[in-house]
């Protein structure tokens, strides 16, 4: 699997593979090198980490529970797309692994949280926006 997000216990999660990452008022981020991405909805550079998860005491054991849908092995490249004041929608082939650094889930589309808010993390359960979460 060449696109692989790694969450991480009480921190960040890490993004490697082929990517292409889009938002709102930037030129899109086409890159292969890994890049970690905010999961606490505190950092300053949203959406990326800035470490601030440390200070606001962001708790997550880094976990991943779900059924996995399975990739389509035609799809290689992976799109992110930042949702304004709502999670990271992901499409394309790609595995997600848990703090342990297993594979839990596999699959070619689905809405990560970036706002600290979700019951079911990694995964947006849509409490960003009970919670107000506004990261622009
Ligand atoms: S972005 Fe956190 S619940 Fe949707």
């Amino acid at each position: 699997m060449d696109n692989v997000f790694t969450v991480s216990i009480d921190g960040p999660m890490a993004l490697d593979g082929n990517l292409t990452l889009e938002r709102t008022g930037t030129e899109p981020l086409h890159t292969t090198e890994t890049v970690y991405l905010c999961r606490c909805g505190h950092s300053g550079t949203k959406p990326f980490c800035d470490g601030s998860h440390a200070r606001e005491g962001f708790g997550d054991p880094g976990e991943v529970a779900g059924t996995s849908p399975g990739c389509d092995e035609s799809e290689t490249a992976l799109h992110v797309t930042v949702r304004p004041n709502g999670p990271l929608l992901v499409k394309g082939n790609f595995a997600i692994k848990d703090a342990s650094g297993s594979v839990r889930w596999e699959g070619t589309k689905t809405a990560l949280c970036r706002c600290g808010h979700s019951e079911n993390k990694p995964f947006c359960d849509g409490a960003h926006r009970a919670a107000n979460f506004e990261a622009e």
